[in-house]
């Protein structure tokens, strides 16, 4: 039996040369795959008390939404700066290529909500530590970060843990 790792394909030299880009357009695609890739995240929050589901721009919407639709619950998305029109808060991140800026409406969560953080991948784990001060800023708690791939030499997997999160990644 196929596994998730087995749908995902690498675009070698993409966005830039010497980035082997891990792909998930493949597995999103395929209707078992997917499936198996939400069903798989899920596993370990089964029963948990989760008040909300946070994606990270862009794949962890994909994620995301699917995950809040299984769980009856509300999505937010945190997204790259300029991108969403209310009063927002922001957060300044490094990325494997380059820095950027994340940011979420600042009453999209409300203090002591439980939420659970999606993405698709974990390289430096720059982006996820950023969407995790923007949660902790509203005073909102994160119970799990969820992804399909770690790239464990960049170490995001370590940066997160040492912060205390609960990490759950399908494959490497
Ligand atoms: C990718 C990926 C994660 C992030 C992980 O997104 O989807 O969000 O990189 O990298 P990090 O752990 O080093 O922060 P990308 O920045 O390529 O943006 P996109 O989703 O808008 O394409
Ligand atoms: N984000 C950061 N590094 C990446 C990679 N190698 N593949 C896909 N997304 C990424």
């Amino acid at each position: 039996m196929k596994t998730v790792k087995d749908y995902i394909r690498t675009i070698p030299d993409f966005p830039h040369e010497g980035i082997m880009f891990r792909d998930v357009t493949t597995l999103f695609a395929d209707p078992r795959g997917f499936r198996m890739a939400i069903d798989q995240l899920l596993h370990p929050y089964a029963g948990q008390p989760i008040d909300r589901v946070v994606g990270l721009e862009a794949r962890g919407f994909i994620l995301g939404g699917a995950i809040a639709h299984q769980l009856s619950l509300g999505f937010v998305p945190i997204r790259k700066k300029g991108k969403l029109p209310g009063k927002t808060i922001e957060q300044d991140y490094q990325l494997e290529y380059g820095e950027a800026i994340m940011e979420v409406h600042d009453d999209a969560l409300q203090p002591g909500e439980r939420v659970l953080l999606v993405d698709d991948l974990l390289a430096t784990g720059g982006t996820a530590e950023a969407g995790i001060k923007l949660i902790e800023r509203i005073g909102a708690s994160v119970m799990g970060c969820a992804f399909i791939i770690d790239l464990p030499e960049l170490g995001g997997r370590k940066k997160l843990e040492d912060m205390g999160m609960n990490v759950h990644i399908l494959c490497e």
